[in-house]
C-alpha cells in the first residue's frame, strides 16, 4: 500500500466521520425544533432578535457605560483634585469654610476635614462594581494618596475619605455625578419593545396560518369522501392561495371526472335494461318450450346483474356525509343474519358516533355480512373505533377465499362460487362496490385469514 492509499483512506474516513456527525446533528435539531410552522416561523424570528440584542446589550454594556462611568469618575476626582490643591495652596482659613462653600455649592460636594485617625482600613472590595474600581483607579492615578471609598449600599452618596498631609479629608459626592445610573432603563425599553414586537409577530402570524391550515382541513375532508367545509376560500398570502386554487381545481376536475364516469354507467345499464325488457316481451310471445325457459332464465339473470350493475354505478353519489351510529347499525345487521338462520355475534369498542355517508357505509359492510350469510353458517361482527380510525371486521367460519384470490375477488363481475353453488344469484359486484365505497370514504377493505376458519374482512376508514 502506497502513502498515497493510506492518506485517501485516511481522508475517506475523516469525510465518513464528518458526514455521520452531520446526519446526526441534523437528526438532533429535527427532534429539537418545534413541529408547527407556527412555532417554527416564531423561532425564527425570536432567535435572531435575542441574539441581536443580546450583542447590542453586552456591547453598550461594556464601552458605553464603561466610559460614561470613567468620564464621570474622572470628572469628579479631577473636582476633588483641584480641592486639595486649593487646601493646600491657601491653608491659612481656619474652619476651610470658604472651600466647603465652594465645593457644596459650585462642585456639589460636600466636603470636611477629619483628625489624622479617622482612616479606616481599606475594607474588602465589592466583587463586581463598576463604580468602586473605576473611582479608585482615578483616585489612585490623579491624586496619589491613600484613600478610602465607600461606594456600596443604596444610598444616593458616595463617601471618599483621602489622606492628607496630617489630616483626613471626607468628601461625599452624589452618586450618580460618579456613574452612569440609569442604564438600566436602556434595557429595560428593549425588553419591552422586544415583548411588543414579539406580540404584534404572533398576531400576524396566527393570521398568516390560519389559511393553511384551512386547506389542510378542506383536503383531508376530500380525501374521507366529505364535502369541504362551506366557507372555504383561498386566502391568505399568495403562495397559499395558489395552493388552495390549485386544491379547488383538482377537486373540481376529480368531481367532475366521478360525475362523468357515474352518468356514462348509468346510462349503459339504462338502454340495456330497456332492450332486456323488450327480449322479455318477445319471449312472453314465444310459445314454451325448454329452449324457451333457458332463455327466459338467462334474460333474468342479464336482468338481475343490470340491477346490480345500476346500484353501483348509481353508487353513493350525492349522499352527504352524517354522525351514524355504528354500534346500532352493526346490531342491526347481525339482528338481519339471525333471522335468515345464522349464527350471528357482534361487539363494539369506542364511540360508536361517526361520520359516514351512512346509506352507502351499510351498502358496504352489509355486502361484507351477505357474502358470509352466503357462504358460511357462523358470523362475527366487530367494530372498534379510535380517534384516528373506524374498524368493521367480518369473521366468517366458511370456505375462506385462497390467499391469491384475494386481490382477484374485488374485479367486478368476478365469482369463485359459480361451481360451488349457481343457483345462488350472485353477480360478483358485491365486493367491487364494497371497496369502492370504502375507498371513497378514503379507507379501504382488506380480506384475511379469520380466526373462526373462513374468511375475515376488515373495513377500515379515517374518522
Ligand atoms: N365470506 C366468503 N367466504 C368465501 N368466499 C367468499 C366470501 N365472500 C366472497 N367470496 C367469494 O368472492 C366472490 C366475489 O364476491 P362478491 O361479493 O363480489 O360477489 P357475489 O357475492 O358472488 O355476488 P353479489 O355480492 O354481487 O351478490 C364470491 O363469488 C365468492 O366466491
Ligand atoms: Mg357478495
Amino acid at each position: 500500500m502506497t502513502s498515497l492509499d493510506t492518506g485517501i483512506a485516511t481522508l475517506r474516513s475523516a469525510a465518513g466521520r464528518i458526514s455521520y456527525g452531520w446526519d446526526r446533528l441534523a437528526r438532533w435539531i429535527n427532534v429539537v425544533m418545534p413541529k408547527g410552522l407556527y412555532a417554527r416561523a416564531l423561532l425564527i424570528i425570536i432567535a435572531p432578535m435575542v441574539i441581536l440584542q443580546s450583542v447590542v446589550a453586552f456591547v453598550f454594556m461594556e464601552r458605553h457605560w464603561n466610559l460614561v462611568t470613567q468620564r464621570l469618575s474622572a470628572g469628579v476626582v479631577q473636582d476633588i483634585a483641584a480641592l486639595i490643591d486649593v487646601y493646600r495652596v491657601y491653608p491659612q482659613e481656619a474652619d476651610q469654610t470658604q472651600l466647603r462653600r465652594i465645593a457644596r455649592e459650585r462642585l456639589g460636594l460636600e466636603v470636611d476635614f477629619l483628625p489624622a485617625t479617622e482612616m479606616p482600613p481599606p475594607g474588602p472590595k465589592p466583587f463586581f462594581s463598576l463604580l468602586d474600581q473605576t473611582l479608585s483607579e482615578e483616585l489612585r492615578k490623579q491624586i496619589r494618596r491613600p484613600f478610602w471609598i465607600d461606594t456600596v449600599g443604596k444610598s444616593a452618596l458616595v463617601e471618599i475619605r483621602i489622606q492628607l498631609d496630617n489630616n483626613v479629608m471626607r468628601v461625599f459626592a452624589p452618586r450618580n455625578a460618579a456613574y452612569a445610573s440609569n442604564s438600566e432603563i436602556f434595557l429595560f425599553w428593549m425588553v419591552g419593545t422586544s415583548l411588543v414586537l414579539l406580540t404584534v409577530a404572533i398576531l400576524f402570524l396566527r393570521n398568516q396560518i390560519r389559511p393553511i391550515l384551512r386547506l389542510a382541513d378542506a383536503a383531508e375532508a376530500f380525501g374521507k369522501g366529505r364535502e369541504a367545509p362551506a366557507n372555504f376560500r383561498p386566502r391568505g398570502a399568495r403562495e397559499v392561495r395558489r395552493a388552495a386554487l390549485a386544491f379547488l381545481e383538482m377537486k373540481g376536475r376529480v368531481e367532475r371526472t366521478m360525475e362523468q364516469r357515474t352518468a356514462m354507467l348509468a346510462g349503459v345499464s339504462h338502454d340495456l335494461r330497456t332492450v332486456l325488457t323488450r327480449f322479455k316481451l318477445e319471449l312472453a310471445l314465444l310459445e314454451d318450450s325448454p329452449e324457451v325457459e333457458a332463455l327466459k332464465k338467462d334474460v333474468d339473470e342479464m336482468g338481475r346483474m343490470l340491477e346490480a350493475y345500476l346500484a353501483f354505478a348509481r353508487g353513493d353519489s350525492g349522499e352527504q356525509s352524517a354522525p351514524t351510529d355504528m354500534a346500532a347499525f352493526l346490531e342491526e345487521l347481525k339482528g338481519d343474519a339471525e333471522r335468515n338462520g345464522h349464527k350471528a355475534s357482534v361487539v363494539f369498542h369506542g364511540i360508536p358516533v361517526v361520520t359516514v355517508r351512512s346509506a352507502a357505509f351499510k351498502r358496504c359492510i352489509g355486502n361484507l355480512v351477505s357474502n358470509a350469510a352466503r357462504h358460511a353458517d357462523a358470523i362475527a361482527i366487530t367494530g372498534h373505533r379510535d380517534h384516528r380510525w373506524l374498524t368493521v371486521t367480518v369473521d366468517d367460519d366458511g370456505p375462506g377465499i385462497a390467499p391469491d384470490m384475494r386481490e382477484e375477488v374485488f374485479k367486478p363481475f368476478l365469482r369463485l362460487d359459480d361451481a360451488r353453488n349457481q343457483d345462488e344469484g350472485g353477480t360478483g359486484l358485491g365486493l367491487a362496490i364494497a371497496r369502492d365505497i370504502a375507498r371513497s370514504h378514503g379507507g379501504d377493505i382488506v380480506l384475511g385469514d379469520s380466526p373462526m376458519g373462513g374468511l375475515r374482512a376488515t373495513v377500515r376508514v379515517p374518522v
